[in-house]
């Protein structure tokens, strides 16, 4: 069964979302978290900043992030490792050692998504973070006739490109591809929460928690976790 928790506005919700994480920071002591970016995860990593500043102590915390574009090196604006830096990274005290992130620039991009799997099978995911595509992606595993378990390159879909536009230039300049996280990696987190506001992803989220599990829905396959929190606002959940 999908918790499903619905707040007034996205501050309270993140809040609520870096409460649940600050929970599982305080019971272990070292901490492996999975990390999701897009706008819809900084309320959460405001709000987990706040908590670091207010006296949680991160020095613990693993990290991985989900997904990288290819091409684009950790320093351009647009790169998801760029995002971390200036929204959690920059702010908090993680080792950089403890950080870990797909490498989009890598020559050889199979060979980096098989480093990215072997480094993540030595840890467990104590708590993922998500977010969810209009099309039910989750990370960049894009709906499809099949999905993958491992860490793998993804063509990225139209409806991707094209919400992920609002963040570049033009349509043109956003990559085609990324690397990402398999569903597997996902769904063996102990806990996973995921966010999601406003009208446009009402009726994905009302798929997700309601809908039959399918592949063309990826966030569907949440359904089969034990311990999945829906963090919404009153717009997302508008058609639950
Ligand atoms: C990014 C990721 C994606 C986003 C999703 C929602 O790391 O995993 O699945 O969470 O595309 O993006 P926003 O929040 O920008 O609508």
């Amino acid at each position: 069964m999908i918790k499903i928790r619905i707040f007034d506005n996205t501050k309270e919700a993140g809040i609520y979302a870096a409460s649940l994480a600050e929970q599982v920071i305080l019971r272990n002591t070292s901490t492996v978290l999975g990390l999701a970016t897009g706008s819809t995860s900084i309320p959460f990593y405001d709000a987990l900043v706040r908590f670091c500043n207010e006296g949680l102590n991160c020095n613990g915390v693993t990290t991985f992030n989900l997904d990288e574009y290819v091409g684009l090196p950790s320093n351009h604006p647009q790169s998801y490792r760029h995002f971390m830096d200036v929204h959690l990274f920059s702010k908090v005290k993680i080792s950089d050692m403890n950080i870990y992130f797909p490498d989009g620039t890598a020559a050889d991009l199979k060979a980096e998504c098989n480093r990215y799997d072997n480094v993540l099978k030595d840890y467990e995911l104590d708590f993922q973070l998500l977010g969810i595509g209009t099309n039910g992606h989750i990370g960049f595993n894009e709906p499809s006739h099949l999905l993958l378990s491992n860490t793998h390159v993804v063509s990225l879909s139209k409806d991707t490109i094209q919400s992920n536009a609002r963040f570049f230039q033009s349509e043109l300049d956003v990559p085609r591809q990324a690397i990402t996280m398999g569903v597997q990696a996902i769904l063996q987190a102990k806990q996973i929460v995921l966010m999601a506001f406003g009208y446009d992803k009402a009726k994905v989220v009302a798929q997700a928690v309601q809908g039959q599990i399918r592949t063309d829905l990826p966030a569907t396959m949440l359904q089969l976790h034990r311990d999945v929190t829906f963090v919404l606002d009153a717009k997302s959940s508008s058609e639950l």
